[in-house]
Order: C-alpha cells, then sequence, then structure tokens
C-alpha cells in the first residue's frame, strides 16, 4: 500500500493511505462498448471534481483511441458508418478485447488504452494529421491529433501483428500538481 506524508492545514504531519487510484477494463472490442468505455474513464474522473470541457476533452480522446482499437487493430468496422456517425452494434468479425488502465494521482489521470490487435508499420506516418489507412470508410485521419490536443501528454507504442499502446495524462484543475507536487 502507498502511504503519503501530508502537511495538515494547522502544519503538522498526518500519514496517509493509497493517495494512487487505480481501475482497470477490459470489454470485446465492438462499437457498442465505445460509450461505456468513454463513460467508465469519465466516471473514474469524476471525484476529482473536474470541469465540463475537461470531462468533455477526456471523453474525446478514450473515444478515439478506443475507436482505432475496434475498427484499426481489429478490423471490426461493424456500426460504424460515416465519420462522425455510428450505429453501435455488438457484432464481432473478428474477435478482440481492449484494454483500459487507469491511475489518479495528484491531481493526474492516466489512461493506457491497449489491443492486442494487428499493430501500426509506420507510427510517425500514423500520427501525422489528415493521415488515415481508411479514407474509404470516411476517417478523416484527426483521431492522433485531437488525442494530442485534449490531453496534456500522448505517447504511442505499436509492434505490427502484437498490438498497439496508447499512454495519455490529463491535468486535472483541481489537482495537487498545481502546487508543484507532481
Ligand atoms: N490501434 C490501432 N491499430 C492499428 N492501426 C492503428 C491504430 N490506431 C491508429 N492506427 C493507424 O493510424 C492511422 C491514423 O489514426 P487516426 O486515429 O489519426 O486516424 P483515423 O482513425 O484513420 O481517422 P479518424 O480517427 O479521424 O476517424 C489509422 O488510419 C490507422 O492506420
Ligand atoms: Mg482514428
Amino acid at each position: 500500500m502507498i502511504m503519503e506524508t501530508l502537511k495538515t492545514e494547522n502544519n503538522q504531519t498526518e500519514t496517509r493511505a493509497g493517495m494512487k487510484n487505480e481501475m482497470e477494463i477490459v470489454f470485446d472490442a465492438v462499437s457498442s462498448n465505445e460509450s461505456f468505455a468513454r463513460t467508465a474513464v469519465a466516471a473514474f474522473a469524476a471525484h476529482m471534481n473536474p470541469t465540463m470541457e475537461e470531462l468533455a476533452d477526456i471523453k474525446t480522446a478514450v473515444s478515439e483511441a478506443v475507436t482505432n482499437a475496434i475498427i484499426h487493430g481489429y478490423e471490426n468496422f461493424y456500426g460504424y458508418s460515416r465519420h462522425g456517425e455510428s450505429q453501435p452494434a455488438y457484432f464481432i468479425i473478428h474477435p478482440g478485447k481492449v484494454k483500459i488502465h487507469c491511475t489518479l494521482e495528484n491531481g493526474i489521470l492516466t489512461v493506457e488504452i491497449t489491443d492486442n490487435g494487428k499493430g501500426i508499420a509506420d507510427l510517425d506516418k500514423a500520427m501525422e494529421p489528415l493521415y488515415t489507412t481508411r479514407p474509404e470508410l470516411e476517417r478523416s485521419g484527426m483521431g492522433f491529433a485531437f488525442m494530442e490536443a485534449f490531453m496534456d501528454e500522448l505517447d504511442v507504442k505499436s509492434v505490427v501483428g502484437r498490438g498497439t499502446c496508447v499512454h495519455m495524462k490529463k491535468k486535472l484543475g483541481t489537482g495537487a500538481w498545481i502546487d508543484g507536487e507532481e
């Protein structure tokens, strides 16, 4: 268990257990689970009293990474018609799982979204705005650009044939990181 030593208001020292909160979910790589995933991460962060804007940013970034895992990683296109339009459905063409691991520490939310899908051959190119390998599905190639814009940190690792891991961080407005305790 993690123990943290804090200064209380009257300058006494206090030791508290478990200042790091952690959760993990694993779900089928289908479009019907995308809204579940973004809502679950937002709900996990909720006790930090994030602003509506912060919550919207987190949900957008999680949605983009989860959609990528489902349609690019596992090639389960069912439910995704045109970009921005989807009719979430439970219909697996290629069985696979998406894992989300989150931590909250010092008001910083860390989200890691992992798939064991086909992986990305040229990561630098994939991360360029407007680059997509699926123009026929009317994808616009803006997913990584949105993740970068809406989160404070984005780091992607991928191995062809093994899968992809998207690591993101967001500093929440009320967090202890403001006082330089990061
Ligand atoms: N998890 C993943 N597994 C395999 N390939 C991926 C994965 N995530 C992204 N990619 C590749 O990176 C490219 C760029 O991803 P990005 O999210 O920026 O754009 P997009 O998904 O093509 O379009 P958009 O997100 O705007 O609908 C994708 O076209 C795809 O080739
Ligand atoms: Mg995308």
